[in-house]
Protein backbone atom coordinates (compact mmCIF):
# COMPACT_ATOMS: atom_id res chain seq x y z
CA UNK A 1 0.00 0.00 0.00
CA UNK A 2 3.04 2.48 0.99
CA UNK A 3 5.73 2.97 -1.48
CA UNK A 4 9.01 4.34 -0.57
CA UNK A 5 7.30 5.29 2.46
CA UNK A 6 5.51 7.44 0.46
CA UNK A 7 1.82 6.92 -0.24
CA UNK A 8 1.32 6.30 -3.39
CA UNK A 9 -2.00 5.10 -3.74
CA UNK A 10 -4.71 7.19 -5.60
CA UNK A 11 -7.18 5.21 -7.78
CA UNK A 12 -10.05 3.31 -6.66
CA UNK A 13 -7.89 0.19 -8.25
CA UNK A 14 -4.89 0.44 -6.59
CA UNK A 15 -7.12 0.85 -3.19
CA UNK A 16 -9.21 -2.03 -3.57
CA UNK A 17 -5.74 -4.36 -4.13
CA UNK A 18 -4.56 -2.57 -0.85
CA UNK A 19 -7.63 -3.79 0.37
CA UNK A 20 -6.21 -7.22 -0.05
CA UNK A 21 -9.12 -8.08 -2.67
CA UNK A 22 -7.22 -10.08 -5.45
CA UNK A 23 -4.83 -10.84 -2.64
CA UNK A 24 -7.27 -13.19 -1.02
CA UNK A 25 -8.37 -14.96 -4.20
CA UNK A 26 -10.71 -17.38 -4.52
CA UNK A 27 -9.42 -19.62 -1.09
CA UNK A 28 -9.55 -16.99 1.20
CA UNK A 29 -12.50 -15.80 3.16
CA UNK A 30 -13.31 -13.16 5.90
CA UNK A 31 -16.22 -13.72 8.91
CA UNK A 32 -17.04 -10.75 10.48
CA UNK A 33 -18.99 -11.66 13.55
CA UNK A 34 -20.40 -8.41 15.89
CA UNK A 35 -20.44 -9.09 19.22
CA UNK A 36 -23.52 -7.14 20.60
CA UNK A 37 -25.23 -7.01 17.50
CA UNK A 38 -28.35 -6.10 18.80
CA UNK A 39 -26.62 -2.96 20.68
CA UNK A 40 -26.77 0.54 19.74
CA UNK A 41 -23.21 1.01 18.15
CA UNK A 42 -23.58 -1.74 16.22
CA UNK A 43 -26.92 -0.71 14.57
CA UNK A 44 -26.07 2.78 14.29
CA UNK A 45 -22.38 2.53 13.11
CA UNK A 46 -21.13 -0.87 12.13
CA UNK A 47 -23.48 -2.62 10.09
CA UNK A 48 -23.73 0.70 8.02
CA UNK A 49 -19.80 0.77 7.45
CA UNK A 50 -19.63 -2.67 6.42
CA UNK A 51 -22.53 -2.28 4.07
CA UNK A 52 -20.50 0.81 2.81
CA UNK A 53 -17.51 -0.69 2.16
CA UNK A 54 -19.28 -4.19 0.11
CA UNK A 55 -21.31 -1.41 -1.66
CA UNK A 56 -17.98 0.35 -2.44
CA UNK A 57 -16.31 -2.71 -3.44
CA UNK A 58 -14.20 -2.73 -0.28
CA UNK A 59 -14.74 -6.29 0.87
CA UNK A 60 -13.29 -9.75 -0.37
CA UNK A 61 -15.08 -11.82 -2.57
CA UNK A 62 -15.80 -14.55 0.39
CA UNK A 63 -16.97 -12.84 3.29
CA UNK A 64 -19.81 -13.48 5.85
CA UNK A 65 -21.25 -11.29 8.03
CA UNK A 66 -22.54 -12.61 11.67
CA UNK A 67 -24.28 -10.96 14.53
CA UNK A 68 -23.83 -12.42 17.73
CA UNK A 69 -25.90 -11.33 21.42
CA UNK A 70 -27.91 -13.04 23.45
CA UNK A 71 -31.32 -11.60 21.79
CA UNK A 72 -33.35 -13.92 20.09
CA UNK A 73 -33.27 -13.22 16.65
CA UNK A 74 -33.60 -15.24 13.67
CA UNK A 75 -31.43 -14.76 10.30
CA UNK A 76 -34.47 -12.92 8.81
CA UNK A 77 -35.29 -10.33 11.64
CA UNK A 78 -31.76 -9.64 11.99
CA UNK A 79 -31.23 -8.54 8.21
CA UNK A 80 -34.79 -6.23 8.85
CA UNK A 81 -33.36 -4.85 11.77
CA UNK A 82 -29.67 -4.21 9.98
CA UNK A 83 -32.13 -2.98 6.54
CA UNK A 84 -33.70 -0.25 8.50
CA UNK A 85 -30.18 1.79 9.23
CA UNK A 86 -28.36 1.00 6.01
CA UNK A 87 -28.37 4.45 3.58
CA UNK A 88 -26.28 4.58 0.31
CA UNK A 89 -24.05 7.42 -0.68
CA UNK A 90 -25.55 10.41 -2.27
CA UNK A 91 -23.23 10.41 -5.69
CA UNK A 92 -23.80 6.00 -5.56
CA UNK A 93 -27.78 6.04 -5.30
CA UNK A 94 -28.60 3.52 -8.74
CA UNK A 95 -27.97 0.18 -7.28
CA UNK A 96 -28.71 0.94 -4.17
CA UNK A 97 -31.41 -1.59 -3.21
CA UNK A 98 -29.87 -4.20 -5.04
CA UNK A 99 -26.90 -3.85 -3.36
CA UNK A 100 -28.29 -4.21 0.21
CA UNK A 101 -30.18 -7.08 -0.85
CA UNK A 102 -27.23 -8.96 -1.83
CA UNK A 103 -25.30 -7.38 1.66
CA UNK A 104 -28.10 -8.55 3.72
CA UNK A 105 -27.54 -12.13 1.78
CA UNK A 106 -24.61 -12.64 3.28
CA UNK A 107 -25.83 -11.47 6.89
CA UNK A 108 -26.79 -14.04 9.81
CA UNK A 109 -27.17 -14.41 13.30
CA UNK A 110 -26.71 -16.41 15.89
CA UNK A 111 -28.02 -16.11 20.02
CA UNK A 112 -25.60 -16.92 22.91
CA UNK A 113 -24.31 -15.98 25.97
CA UNK A 114 -20.93 -13.85 25.76
CA UNK A 115 -19.21 -16.18 28.77
CA UNK A 116 -20.56 -19.70 27.04
CA UNK A 117 -18.28 -21.64 25.18
CA UNK A 118 -20.18 -23.79 23.94
CA UNK A 119 -21.93 -21.01 22.15
CA UNK A 120 -19.41 -20.19 20.63
CA UNK A 121 -18.36 -23.42 19.37
CA UNK A 122 -22.22 -23.43 17.62
CA UNK A 123 -21.10 -20.35 16.04
CA UNK A 124 -18.00 -21.56 15.25
CA UNK A 125 -19.58 -24.48 13.15
CA UNK A 126 -21.72 -22.34 11.44
CA UNK A 127 -18.91 -20.14 10.41
CA UNK A 128 -17.32 -22.92 9.39
CA UNK A 129 -20.15 -24.11 6.85
CA UNK A 130 -19.96 -20.58 5.52
CA UNK A 131 -16.12 -20.82 5.07
CA UNK A 132 -16.59 -23.94 2.93
CA UNK A 133 -12.70 -25.59 3.33
CA UNK A 134 -11.29 -21.84 2.87
CA UNK A 135 -8.66 -20.26 4.57
CA UNK A 136 -10.79 -18.61 7.14
CA UNK A 137 -9.80 -14.60 8.47
CA UNK A 138 -12.18 -13.85 11.12
CA UNK A 139 -12.51 -10.43 13.23
CA UNK A 140 -14.54 -10.15 16.10
CA UNK A 141 -16.03 -6.79 16.89
CA UNK A 142 -16.33 -6.54 20.63
CA UNK A 143 -19.57 -3.90 20.60
CA UNK A 144 -20.68 -5.34 24.27
CA UNK A 145 -20.24 -3.32 27.71
CA UNK A 146 -16.91 -3.57 29.05
CA UNK A 147 -17.28 -5.69 31.56
CA UNK A 148 -18.21 -8.51 29.53
CA UNK A 149 -15.17 -7.83 27.21
CA UNK A 150 -12.97 -10.68 29.02
CA UNK A 151 -15.56 -13.32 28.91
CA UNK A 152 -16.08 -12.58 25.11
CA UNK A 153 -12.97 -12.81 23.89
CA UNK A 154 -11.77 -15.83 26.27
CA UNK A 155 -14.97 -17.40 24.79
CA UNK A 156 -14.24 -16.57 21.34
CA UNK A 157 -10.50 -17.20 21.29
CA UNK A 158 -10.97 -20.90 22.54
CA UNK A 159 -13.89 -21.73 20.47
CA UNK A 160 -14.27 -19.47 17.95
CA UNK A 161 -10.36 -18.83 16.54
CA UNK A 162 -9.84 -19.76 12.89
CA UNK A 163 -7.71 -22.82 12.39
CA UNK A 164 -5.90 -21.67 9.24
CA UNK A 165 -6.11 -18.02 9.00
CA UNK A 166 -5.86 -14.53 11.34
CA UNK A 167 -7.88 -14.20 14.44
CA UNK A 168 -8.38 -10.32 15.14
CA UNK A 169 -10.63 -8.60 17.99
CA UNK A 170 -11.86 -4.92 17.52
CA UNK A 171 -11.81 -3.64 20.83
CA UNK A 172 -14.19 -0.75 21.99
CA UNK A 173 -13.58 1.89 24.23
CA UNK A 174 -13.67 2.45 27.32
CA UNK A 175 -10.24 0.17 27.74
CA UNK A 176 -10.53 1.13 31.33
CA UNK A 177 -11.08 4.05 33.92
CA UNK A 178 -7.44 4.29 34.94
CA UNK A 179 -3.98 3.40 34.78
CA UNK A 180 -4.57 0.30 37.11
CA UNK A 181 -7.86 -0.72 35.06
CA UNK A 182 -6.41 -0.33 31.90
CA UNK A 183 -3.50 -2.53 32.59
CA UNK A 184 -5.60 -5.27 34.33
CA UNK A 185 -8.02 -5.00 30.91
CA UNK A 186 -4.79 -5.28 28.86
CA UNK A 187 -3.29 -8.17 31.08
CA UNK A 188 -6.22 -9.87 30.76
CA UNK A 189 -6.71 -9.57 27.03
CA UNK A 190 -3.09 -10.68 26.70
CA UNK A 191 -4.05 -13.85 28.36
CA UNK A 192 -5.96 -14.74 25.19
CA UNK A 193 -4.72 -12.71 22.40
CA UNK A 194 -0.90 -11.54 20.97
CA UNK A 195 -1.17 -7.90 21.40
CA UNK A 196 -0.75 -7.64 17.34
CA UNK A 197 -4.34 -9.74 17.10
CA UNK A 198 -6.05 -6.29 19.34
CA UNK A 199 -7.49 -3.78 17.68
CA UNK A 200 -8.50 -0.61 20.04
CA UNK A 201 -10.47 1.87 18.13
CA UNK A 202 -10.81 5.12 18.48
CA UNK A 203 -12.83 6.30 15.92
CA UNK A 204 -11.43 10.02 15.94
CA UNK A 205 -8.49 8.50 14.59
CA UNK A 206 -10.60 7.58 11.62
CA UNK A 207 -11.91 10.81 10.42
CA UNK A 208 -10.75 12.13 7.04
CA UNK A 209 -9.38 15.22 8.91
CA UNK A 210 -7.22 13.76 11.41
CA UNK A 211 -5.95 11.45 9.08
CA UNK A 212 -5.13 13.87 6.94
CA UNK A 213 -3.16 15.79 9.45
CA UNK A 214 -0.18 13.76 9.01
CA UNK A 215 -0.21 14.69 5.29
CA UNK A 216 -0.87 18.83 5.90
CA UNK A 217 2.17 18.82 8.12
CA UNK A 218 4.83 16.30 6.37
CA UNK A 219 4.07 16.90 2.79
CA UNK A 220 3.39 20.58 2.49
CA UNK A 221 6.84 22.56 2.90
CA UNK A 222 5.16 25.97 4.52
CA UNK A 223 3.85 24.20 7.33
CA UNK A 224 6.53 21.84 9.36
CA UNK A 225 9.36 24.83 9.27
CA UNK A 226 6.22 26.30 11.32
CA UNK A 227 5.23 23.57 13.84
CA UNK A 228 6.96 24.54 16.93
CA UNK A 229 7.49 27.13 20.06
CA UNK A 230 9.00 29.29 17.58
CA UNK A 231 6.26 30.26 15.59
CA UNK A 232 3.34 28.77 17.49
CA UNK A 233 1.50 30.48 20.55
CA UNK A 234 -0.63 27.78 21.54
CA UNK A 235 -3.04 24.94 20.37
CA UNK A 236 -6.46 24.29 20.83
CA UNK A 237 -8.23 21.07 20.39
CA UNK A 238 -12.12 21.60 20.92
CA UNK A 239 -15.07 18.99 20.89
CA UNK A 240 -18.42 19.88 21.60
CA UNK A 241 -21.67 18.65 21.45
CA UNK A 242 -25.31 20.17 21.43
CA UNK A 243 -26.96 17.08 22.94
CA UNK A 244 -26.62 15.79 26.50
CA UNK A 245 -26.31 12.73 27.94
CA UNK A 246 -29.67 11.57 26.57
CA UNK A 247 -30.11 7.66 26.90
CA UNK A 248 -26.42 7.18 27.88
CA UNK A 249 -26.13 8.45 31.21
CA UNK A 250 -25.53 4.73 32.92
CA UNK A 251 -22.63 4.39 31.18
CA UNK A 252 -21.71 8.25 31.05
CA UNK A 253 -21.69 8.79 34.79
CA UNK A 254 -19.29 6.33 35.65
CA UNK A 255 -16.67 7.65 32.98
CA UNK A 256 -17.73 11.34 32.52
CA UNK A 257 -16.17 13.78 29.44
CA UNK A 258 -12.37 13.57 30.51
CA UNK A 259 -12.27 9.91 30.41
CA UNK A 260 -15.35 9.97 27.60
CA UNK A 261 -13.42 12.12 25.09
CA UNK A 262 -10.52 14.05 26.76
CA UNK A 263 -8.15 11.18 27.65
CA UNK A 264 -8.92 9.46 24.29
CA UNK A 265 -10.38 11.78 21.50
CA UNK A 266 -8.46 14.57 21.96
CA UNK A 267 -4.99 13.08 23.24
CA UNK A 268 -4.80 11.33 20.20
CA UNK A 269 -5.34 14.65 17.86
CA UNK A 270 -3.05 15.97 19.99
CA UNK A 271 -0.51 13.33 19.79
CA UNK A 272 -0.43 13.27 15.69
CA UNK A 273 -0.83 17.03 15.97
CA UNK A 274 2.51 17.07 17.94
CA UNK A 275 4.81 14.14 16.71
CA UNK A 276 7.53 14.11 15.29
CA UNK A 277 8.32 12.94 11.60
CA UNK A 278 8.10 9.26 11.98
CA UNK A 279 11.03 7.04 10.53
CA UNK A 280 8.18 6.05 7.84
CA UNK A 281 4.16 5.67 6.99
CA UNK A 282 4.16 2.03 9.25
CA UNK A 283 2.27 1.67 11.55
CA UNK A 284 4.80 0.93 14.42
CA UNK A 285 6.76 4.18 13.15
CA UNK A 286 3.79 6.06 13.56
CA UNK A 287 3.04 4.59 16.77
CA UNK A 288 6.79 5.31 18.19
CA UNK A 289 6.42 8.87 18.02
CA UNK A 290 2.80 9.00 19.66
CA UNK A 291 3.92 7.08 22.24
CA UNK A 292 7.32 9.59 22.79
CA UNK A 293 5.23 12.81 22.58
CA UNK A 294 2.41 11.29 25.25
CA UNK A 295 5.40 10.33 27.38
CA UNK A 296 7.06 13.74 27.22
CA UNK A 297 4.16 15.23 28.80
CA UNK A 298 3.41 16.62 31.92
CA UNK A 299 0.97 15.07 33.50
CA UNK A 300 -2.46 17.09 33.82
CA UNK A 301 -3.08 19.08 37.12
CA UNK A 302 -5.77 20.53 39.03
CA UNK A 303 -5.52 24.09 39.34
CA UNK A 304 -5.11 23.46 34.95
CA UNK A 305 -8.25 22.13 34.50
CA UNK A 306 -11.85 22.78 34.80
CA UNK A 307 -15.12 20.99 34.94
CA UNK A 308 -18.55 21.29 34.47
CA UNK A 309 -21.56 19.74 34.44
CA UNK A 310 -25.53 21.35 32.78
CA UNK A 311 -28.48 22.32 34.38
CA UNK A 312 -31.85 22.75 33.19
CA UNK A 313 -32.13 25.81 31.13
CA UNK A 314 -35.83 27.02 29.34
CA UNK A 315 -35.55 28.33 25.73
CA UNK A 316 -38.11 29.66 23.36
CA UNK A 317 -40.69 27.87 25.90
CA UNK A 318 -38.69 24.12 25.45
CA UNK A 319 -37.11 23.43 29.13
CA UNK A 320 -33.91 21.33 28.51
CA UNK A 321 -32.77 18.72 30.89
CA UNK A 322 -30.18 19.06 33.74
CA UNK A 323 -27.84 16.54 33.58
CA UNK A 324 -29.22 14.65 36.64
CA UNK A 325 -32.85 15.00 35.26
CA UNK A 326 -31.38 11.36 33.55
CA UNK A 327 -33.03 9.01 35.48
CA UNK A 328 -30.03 7.23 34.75
CA UNK A 329 -27.87 9.28 36.88
CA UNK A 330 -27.43 9.03 40.48
CA UNK A 331 -28.53 11.88 41.70
CA UNK A 332 -26.09 14.87 42.99
CA UNK A 333 -23.55 13.11 40.56
CA UNK A 334 -20.46 15.42 40.17
CA UNK A 335 -19.53 13.91 37.06
CA UNK A 336 -18.13 16.52 34.93
CA UNK A 337 -20.28 16.99 31.53
CA UNK A 338 -17.57 19.57 30.37
CA UNK A 339 -13.78 19.79 30.89
CA UNK A 340 -11.05 22.45 30.08
CA UNK A 341 -7.44 21.90 30.43
CA UNK A 342 -4.42 23.15 29.78
CA UNK A 343 -1.30 20.60 28.75
CA UNK A 344 2.03 20.95 28.39
CA UNK A 345 4.59 18.86 26.49
CA UNK A 346 8.32 19.24 27.73
CA UNK A 347 10.05 18.49 24.92
CA UNK A 348 12.42 21.28 22.45
CA UNK A 349 9.58 21.31 19.78
CA UNK A 350 6.90 22.20 22.45
CA UNK A 351 8.54 23.84 25.37
CA UNK A 352 6.18 26.37 26.84
CA UNK A 353 3.35 25.79 24.46
CA UNK A 354 0.28 25.79 25.94
CA UNK A 355 -2.25 22.84 24.75
CA UNK A 356 -5.48 23.85 25.63
CA UNK A 357 -8.71 21.27 25.05
CA UNK A 358 -12.21 21.62 26.05
CA UNK A 359 -14.60 19.19 25.77
CA UNK A 360 -18.51 19.28 26.85
CA UNK A 361 -22.11 18.50 26.12
CA UNK A 362 -25.11 20.19 25.89
CA UNK A 363 -23.09 23.03 24.35
CA UNK A 364 -24.59 25.58 21.80
CA UNK A 365 -22.73 23.80 19.12
CA UNK A 366 -22.13 20.33 17.82
CA UNK A 367 -18.27 20.66 16.40
CA UNK A 368 -14.69 19.38 16.69
CA UNK A 369 -11.45 21.50 15.85
CA UNK A 370 -7.96 21.82 15.76
CA UNK A 371 -6.94 25.52 16.01
CA UNK A 372 -3.18 26.69 15.64
CA UNK A 373 -2.92 30.49 16.80
CA UNK A 374 0.52 31.84 15.65
CA UNK A 375 2.48 34.11 17.14
CA UNK A 376 2.51 37.69 16.56
CA UNK A 377 4.53 39.18 13.36
CA UNK A 378 7.83 41.04 15.12
CA UNK A 379 8.10 44.48 14.84
CA UNK A 380 4.99 44.45 12.62
CA UNK A 381 5.36 47.57 10.16
CA UNK A 382 1.22 47.43 9.89
CA UNK A 383 1.09 48.71 13.46
CA UNK A 384 3.41 50.88 13.89
CA UNK A 385 2.26 52.81 10.27
CA UNK A 386 -1.26 52.43 10.77
CA UNK A 387 -1.85 51.83 14.23
CA UNK A 388 -3.99 49.02 13.42
CA UNK A 389 -5.06 46.23 15.99
CA UNK A 390 -2.94 43.42 14.05
CA UNK A 391 -0.53 42.37 16.39
CA UNK A 392 -3.75 41.03 18.29
CA UNK A 393 -4.91 39.65 14.83
CA UNK A 394 -1.91 37.17 14.30
CA UNK A 395 -2.42 34.00 11.71
CA UNK A 396 -4.64 30.86 13.01
CA UNK A 397 -4.84 27.93 10.93
CA UNK A 398 -8.25 26.27 11.82
CA UNK A 399 -8.97 22.00 11.33
CA UNK A 400 -12.54 21.72 11.55
CA UNK A 401 -13.07 18.01 11.74
CA UNK A 402 -16.80 18.17 11.66
CA UNK A 403 -19.30 19.21 10.84
CA UNK A 404 -18.61 20.42 7.11
CA UNK A 405 -15.18 19.72 7.06
CA UNK A 406 -12.42 22.29 6.14
CA UNK A 407 -9.11 23.59 6.57
CA UNK A 408 -8.41 27.59 7.03
CA UNK A 409 -5.84 29.94 7.23
CA UNK A 410 -6.65 33.26 8.83
CA UNK A 411 -4.76 35.64 7.10
CA UNK A 412 -4.51 39.64 7.17
CA UNK A 413 -5.34 41.14 3.85
CA UNK A 414 -5.85 44.53 2.21
CA UNK A 415 -9.00 45.34 1.92
CA UNK A 416 -9.28 45.95 -1.80
CA UNK A 417 -9.68 49.68 -3.30
CA UNK A 418 -7.67 52.92 -2.60
CA UNK A 419 -6.08 53.70 0.44
CA UNK A 420 -5.12 50.80 2.84
CA UNK A 421 -7.23 49.32 4.79
CA UNK A 422 -6.73 45.95 6.40
CA UNK A 423 -8.90 42.67 7.34
CA UNK A 424 -9.17 39.20 8.43
CA UNK A 425 -10.02 36.65 5.75
CA UNK A 426 -9.63 33.52 5.21
CA UNK A 427 -7.96 30.89 2.87
CA UNK A 428 -10.39 28.50 2.86
CA UNK A 429 -10.45 24.55 1.93
CA UNK A 430 -13.55 23.88 2.21
CA UNK A 431 -14.11 20.16 1.46
CA UNK A 432 -17.78 20.31 0.39
CA UNK A 433 -16.56 22.97 -2.46
CA UNK A 434 -13.32 21.01 -3.36
CA UNK A 435 -14.11 17.54 -3.20
CA UNK A 436 -17.62 16.19 -4.60
CA UNK A 437 -17.08 12.97 -3.14
CA UNK A 438 -18.58 12.10 0.51
CA UNK A 439 -16.30 11.75 3.33
CA UNK A 440 -16.99 8.01 4.75
CA UNK A 441 -17.85 7.30 7.88
CA UNK A 442 -14.90 6.78 10.20
CA UNK A 443 -15.63 3.09 11.07
CA UNK A 444 -15.60 2.04 7.43
CA UNK A 445 -11.93 3.27 7.16
CA UNK A 446 -11.03 1.40 10.86
CA UNK A 447 -13.09 -1.82 9.66
CA UNK A 448 -11.23 -2.07 6.60
CA UNK A 449 -7.77 -1.52 8.25
CA UNK A 450 -8.76 -3.91 10.64
CA UNK A 451 -9.39 -6.40 7.85
CA UNK A 452 -6.30 -5.66 6.21
CA UNK A 453 -4.51 -5.90 9.17
CA UNK A 454 -3.23 -2.31 8.96
CA UNK A 455 -2.69 -1.22 12.90
CA UNK A 456 -2.05 3.02 11.88
CA UNK A 457 -4.72 3.82 13.34
CA UNK A 458 -5.40 1.72 16.44
CA UNK A 459 -3.98 2.39 19.85
CA UNK A 460 -1.26 0.36 20.94
CA UNK A 461 -0.87 -1.17 24.29
CA UNK A 462 2.09 2.04 25.61
CA UNK A 463 0.03 4.38 24.12
CA UNK A 464 -2.81 3.29 26.13
CA UNK A 465 -0.79 3.46 29.40
CA UNK A 466 1.06 7.13 28.61
CA UNK A 467 -2.55 8.07 27.94
CA UNK A 468 -3.73 7.00 31.14
CA UNK A 469 -0.75 8.29 33.08
CA UNK A 470 -1.18 11.77 32.04
CA UNK A 471 -5.28 11.63 33.39
CA UNK A 472 -5.38 9.36 36.21
CA UNK A 473 -3.87 11.54 38.98
CA UNK A 474 -6.24 14.44 38.22
CA UNK A 475 -9.05 12.07 37.75
CA UNK A 476 -8.32 10.39 41.46
CA UNK A 477 -8.52 13.86 42.62
CA UNK A 478 -10.95 15.47 41.43
CA UNK A 479 -12.95 12.23 42.53
CA UNK A 480 -10.92 12.21 46.32
CA UNK A 481 -11.83 15.89 46.71
CA UNK A 482 -15.33 15.64 45.40
CA UNK A 483 -14.93 18.60 43.08
CA UNK A 484 -18.34 20.50 42.42
CA UNK A 485 -18.22 20.87 38.95
CA UNK A 486 -19.25 24.98 36.88
CA UNK A 487 -22.82 24.39 36.05
CA UNK A 488 -23.43 25.84 33.22
CA UNK A 489 -27.15 26.26 31.26
CA UNK A 490 -27.94 23.53 28.36
CA UNK A 491 -27.41 25.13 25.16
CA UNK A 492 -24.86 27.71 26.46
CA UNK A 493 -20.63 27.87 25.93
CA UNK A 494 -20.12 26.35 28.90
CA UNK A 495 -18.22 27.83 32.10
CA UNK A 496 -16.95 30.93 32.00
CA UNK A 497 -13.71 29.25 34.14
CA UNK A 498 -13.28 28.12 31.16
CA UNK A 499 -12.30 31.63 29.45
CA UNK A 500 -10.42 32.08 33.29
CA UNK A 501 -8.08 28.79 32.29
CA UNK A 502 -7.19 30.04 28.88
CA UNK A 503 -6.43 33.79 30.09
CA UNK A 504 -4.20 32.23 32.61
CA UNK A 505 -1.82 31.30 29.44
CA UNK A 506 -2.85 34.75 27.34
CA UNK A 507 -4.86 32.59 25.22
CA UNK A 508 -8.54 33.59 23.82
CA UNK A 509 -10.32 30.37 22.83
CA UNK A 510 -11.16 29.99 18.61
P1 LIG B 1 -25.27 -1.39 24.35
O1 LIG B 1 -25.54 -1.00 25.74
O2 LIG B 1 -26.31 -1.14 23.32
O3 LIG B 1 -24.90 -2.94 24.41
C1 LIG B 1 -24.66 -3.76 23.27
C2 LIG B 1 -25.30 -5.11 23.50
O4 LIG B 1 -24.65 -5.77 24.59
C3 LIG B 1 -26.77 -5.04 23.90
O5 LIG B 1 -27.59 -5.00 22.77
C4 LIG B 1 -26.95 -6.28 24.72
O6 LIG B 1 -27.23 -7.36 23.83
C5 LIG B 1 -25.59 -6.52 25.33
N1 LIG B 1 -25.57 -6.05 26.72
C6 LIG B 1 -25.88 -4.84 27.19
N2 LIG B 1 -25.73 -4.77 28.52
C7 LIG B 1 -25.31 -5.99 28.90
C8 LIG B 1 -24.97 -6.56 30.16
N3 LIG B 1 -25.03 -5.85 31.26
N4 LIG B 1 -24.58 -7.84 30.19
C9 LIG B 1 -24.49 -8.55 29.07
N5 LIG B 1 -24.81 -8.05 27.85
C10 LIG B 1 -25.21 -6.80 27.77
O7 LIG B 1 -23.89 -0.77 23.92
P2 LIG B 1 -23.50 0.11 22.67
O8 LIG B 1 -23.91 -0.60 21.43
O9 LIG B 1 -23.96 1.48 22.89
O10 LIG B 1 -21.91 0.15 22.79
C11 LIG B 1 -21.12 -1.01 22.62
C12 LIG B 1 -19.69 -0.69 23.01
O11 LIG B 1 -19.21 0.38 22.22
C13 LIG B 1 -19.53 -0.23 24.45
O12 LIG B 1 -18.28 -0.67 24.91
C14 LIG B 1 -19.55 1.29 24.35
O13 LIG B 1 -18.86 1.88 25.40
C15 LIG B 1 -18.82 1.48 23.03
N6 LIG B 1 -19.17 2.72 22.35
C16 LIG B 1 -20.48 3.01 22.03
C17 LIG B 1 -20.79 4.16 21.35
C18 LIG B 1 -22.18 4.48 20.94
O14 LIG B 1 -22.38 5.52 20.30
N7 LIG B 1 -23.18 3.66 21.27
C19 LIG B 1 -19.73 5.14 20.98
C20 LIG B 1 -18.41 4.72 21.33
C21 LIG B 1 -18.15 3.55 21.99
P3 LIG B 1 -28.06 -8.65 24.26
O15 LIG B 1 -28.88 -8.29 25.45
O16 LIG B 1 -28.85 -8.98 23.05
O17 LIG B 1 -27.01 -9.65 24.56
C1 LIG C 1 -17.92 8.62 21.66
C2 LIG C 1 -18.36 9.13 22.99
O1 LIG C 1 -16.66 8.01 21.76
O2 LIG C 1 -17.83 9.70 20.75
C3 LIG C 1 -19.67 9.85 22.87
O3 LIG C 1 -18.50 8.03 23.88
C4 LIG C 1 -19.62 10.93 21.81
O4 LIG C 1 -20.03 10.43 24.11
C5 LIG C 1 -19.07 10.35 20.53
O5 LIG C 1 -20.94 11.40 21.60
C6 LIG C 1 -18.83 11.45 19.50
O6 LIG C 1 -18.49 10.88 18.27
P1 LIG C 1 -18.77 11.67 16.93
O7 LIG C 1 -18.11 10.84 15.89
O8 LIG C 1 -20.25 11.75 16.78
O9 LIG C 1 -18.16 13.02 17.09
Amino acid sequence: KFKDGLVSVTSLEEQKEAAGIDAYGNESTVSITVVGASGDLAKKKIFPALFALYYEGFLPKHFTVYGYARSKMTDAELRNMVSRTLTCRIDQRENCGEKMEQFLKRCFYHSGQYDTQENFAELDKKLKEHEAGRVSNRLFYLSIPPNIFIDAVRCASLSASSGNGWTRVIVEKPFGRDSESSAALTKALKQYLAEDQIFRIDHYLGKELVENLSVLRFSNLIFEPLWSRQYIRNVQLIFSEDFGTEGRGGYFDNYGIIRDIMQNHLLQILALFAMETPVSLDAEDIRNEKVKVLRSMRPLQLENMVVGQYKSHTKGGVTYPAYTDDKTVPKGSLTPTFAAAALFIDNARWDGVPFLMKAGKALHNKSAEIRVQFRHVPGNLYNKNFGTDLDQATNELVIRVQPDEAIYLKINNKVPGLGMRLDRSNLNLHYAARYSKEIPDAYERLLLDAIEGERRLFIRSDELDAAWSLFTPVLKELEEKKIIPEYYPYGSRGPVGAHYLAAKYKVRWG
